[in-house]
């Protein structure tokens, strides 16, 4: 098992990452502050391992909660984070209650959340089972809920206490929602580890192939690469926003396609091929380097070209950025490869011209 450390102060947390931890309740114990959690998972990951988990922590003399959310980004919504609230008053969970969450993305947003606003903060650990949430969600503290207009407005900067990742829980994970995780991965390589990208480049293939060794790696090194964004730049002041390169566009697929049409790291892959032409067209990168983004993406088995969106829609809901000030649209792009920067330059018509040259026109 690997350790890592979000070094925040008196707020530091550990994170856990190895095969069969979730079965390793000696591992969470020390973090509770009464014997009794809440887990919240999904109807998707419920019978894929919620018994194995609850089993180890019953057995540990822990008084488990279950609270079952229906599967899907569509349901990353206040009705649902409303199911959370009445399942912990029906069992009567009070603040030192530890609630739990046990799934992707979408769960450990929503608990997150759910924990933030619980009698003003109960604490919370993150058990991530996609990839995607094992080497981006699960750490640094981001948690909300989409409003039908903009993806994750409604939310809270709130940490997790503990992260513990089950390498293991990855084998049932689908070939498309594998890939939707690497394009969080090539993203760390991307905006700021050149060694990281070449060895995607060298890898991508046998990473598709799940070996476990270098999944870990993979795995291991991107937590390394979030952790230490986190610690400089917690509530998003400055760096932290490298990390959602692409990502103003992505929300905007994501969210004008519907929620759940497009995975959030297929729209991330889009999106991240839109701001690499965008930084061609200033003139920071080559075409080449364009050409390299797209090769690695493509071999990853991720889209690079858009879906059928109008180019005035687009801007329309990434008008709803969080980065948006003072209403200017500032986004990530590459001053180089493995070279990121926030920028308010590009003017609408050229950012048009970037979403134009990857999407299907509409
Ligand atoms: P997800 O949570 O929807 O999970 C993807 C699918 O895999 C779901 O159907 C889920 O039930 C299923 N699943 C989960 N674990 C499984 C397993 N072990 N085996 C089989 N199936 C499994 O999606 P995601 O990609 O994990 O997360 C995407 C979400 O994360 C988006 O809402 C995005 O906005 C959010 N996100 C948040 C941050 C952050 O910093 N908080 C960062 C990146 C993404
Ligand atoms: N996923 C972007 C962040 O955590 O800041």
């Amino acid at each position: 098992m690997e350790t890592l450390t979000v070094a925040l102060g008196k707020r530091a947390y550990p994170i856990f990452i190895g095969q069969g931890v979730l079965q390793r309740s000696e591992l969470l114990l020390p973090y509770l502050r009464q014997p009794k959690v809440a887990i919240v998972t999904n109807t998707t990951v419920a019978p894929l391992c919620l018994r194995r988990f609850v089993d180890s922590l019953s057995t540990a003399g822990i008084d488990v909660a279950e609270i079952i959310l229906p599967d899907g980004e569509q349901f990353k919504n206040w009705q649902t984070l409303n199911t959370i609230f009445d399942a912990l008053l029906k069992r009567r969970c009070e603040r030192s209650t530890t609630l739990i969450a046990l799934g992707g993305g979408v769960v450990g947003d929503m608990t997150g959340f759910a924990a933030a606003c619980y009698q003003r903060g109960m604490p919370f650990i993150q058990v991530p089972t996609t990839l995607l949430s094992q080497v981006d969600s699960s750490i640094g503290g981001k948690t909300a809920i989409n409003h039908p207009s903009g993806k994750n407005m409604i939310g809270a900067f709130y940490q997790p206490t503990l992260v513990l990742t089950d390498t293991d829980v990855l084998d049932t994970l689908p070939d498309r929602e594998l890939r939707a995780g690497l394009a969080e991965v090539i993203k760390y390589g991307l905006i700021r580890d050149l060694p990281f990208l070449e060895w995607l480049e060298t890898h991508i293939e046998r990473l598709l192939g799940r070996e476990p060794q270098l999944l870990e790696y993979a795995i291991r090194r991107s937590c390394e690469n979030k952790a230490e964004v986190v610690v400089a730049d917690e509530h998003e002041n400055g760096e932290r926003a490298l990390l959602n390169i692409g990502h103003t566009f992505g929300h905007a697929i994501e969210t004008g396609m519907g929620y759940g049409e497009w995975l959030h790291g297929e729209a991330v892959a889009v999106g991240t091929m839109m701001a690499a032409e965008l930084s061609r067209q200033l003139g920071w990168i080559s075409a080449n380097d364009v050409g390299r983004v797209e090769a690695l993406f493509t071999r990853a088995g991720l889209p690079v070209v858009g879906p059928r969106m109008a180019a005035d829609r687009y801007l329309e809901l990434m008008q709803h950025d969080k980065k948006v000030q003072g209403g200017k649209m500032r986004l990530v792009l590459l001053k180089e490869i493995a070279g990121a920067v926030v920028s308010d330059i590009a003017t609408p018509l050229e950012i048009t011209r970037a979403i134009e040259a990857r999407s299907i026109h509409a």
